[in-house]
């Protein structure tokens, strides 16, 4: 029996979370069905947390080594602590910024993606805290990887099994309008990953793709276009998508080894929106994965094997 309570949002996807104070120290049992809630239901909802900059930091460390911006110690974010992520739209001073390319650099995260699958070593969880939203838009749209996999044809399980594809940051930006050439795209960072993987956490197979891909590997352009765009159009139909509208004080936790979301459209000139987001590095493989309570549920070399693809 779980010590939390639980209320699932899709019938296989997605869960509301209660029944627990994330500000307290939490018993190994409580971090335990935390974990194995993530790992069942990819995205956890927890309402009304309370939590402020500093407990939010502090829960987050149990999942693993959290990802920290660049430059540390120089303020190159508004907050004081730098493993935040800034996704909302307020500047260092705390107004509405006015910034147009900023404004643009954001738009990217309107299309379906999984974060830091740009990076070689990438990120496993997210963990997203509405501070003020707007009063209307804004929600964050989540689509379900294993579910969308599951449901392919296996005529397109078999095709796409070992294929890898190149995922770009700035490409993603180009797509949503900022202005940024192909050319300055294909010099900019890219990795490489495959299309299908395992999840760690729960043993399933899971689709990994994102807008941020930029192309199939091996493959020609236009048949590279089309496989990318049918399966990001298949994997975000409804029956695999939830959204979720926000409160100040919600939590919420996603999995990018087996989701995709997306940020929904609001008015970004007139209104607030302070969302701060800390994210859990995949490498080195956070600690759950050795941890003696999870040994049922991961298996490190399996872990290891994605981590290095
Ligand atoms: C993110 C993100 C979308 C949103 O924080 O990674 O994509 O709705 N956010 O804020
Ligand atoms: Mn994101």
């Amino acid at each position: 029996m779980s010590s939390l309570q639980i209320r699932k949002i899709m019938p296989n996807f997605g869960a509301e979370i209660t029944g627990i104070d994330l500000n307290r120290p939490l018993t190994p049992q409580q971090e335990a069905d935390i974990i194995a809630a993530i790992a069942e239901y990819g995205v956890c909802v927890y309402p009304d947390t309370g939590l402020t900059d500093q407990t939010h930091i502090w829960f987050s460390r149990m999942f693993g080594n959290l990802w920290t911006i660049a430059g540390q110690g120089t303020r190159l974010s508004r907050f004081d602590y730098p493993h935040l992520f800034d996704a909302g739209n307020l500047t260092h001073e705390g107004e509405i910024s006015t910034d147009e390319m900023a404004r643009k650099r954001r738009k990217g995260d309107r299309l379906w993606h999984t974060d830091s699958s740009f990076t070689k070593e990438r990120t496993t969880y997210s963990l997203l805290l509405a501070h003020e939203v707007p009063a209307e838009g804004g929600e964050t749209g989540f689509a379900d990887m294993r579910g969308a996999y599951d449901a392919l044809p296996q005529a397109m399980k078999d095709r796409i099994e070992n294929l890898e594809a190149e995922h770009s940051y700035n490409y993603s930006r180009m797509l949503a309008g900022f202005p940024i050439s192909r050319e300055e795209v294909e010099k900019g960072m890219k990795a490489r990953h495959k299309l299908v993987h395992i999840h760690p956490g729960s043993g399933r197979k899971s689709l990994y793709i994102a807008s941020h891909m930029l192309r199939i590997v091996g493959m020609e352009e236009a048949e590279s276009d089309a496989l990318i765009k049918e399966l990001l159009d298949f994997a975000t139909q409804p029956q695999f998508t939830f959204d979720h509208h926000w409160k100040p004080g919600d939590l919420v936790i996603w999995d990018n080894f087996c989701t995709m979301h997306r940020g929904g459209d609001y008015d970004d000139v007139n209104h607030r929106r302070d969302m701060r987001r800390t994210t859990v590095m995949a490498y080195p493989p956070p600690p759950v994965v050795m941890d003696p309570r999870f040994r049922d549920r991961f298996d490190p070399a399996q872990f290891e094997a994605m981590v290095d693809a």
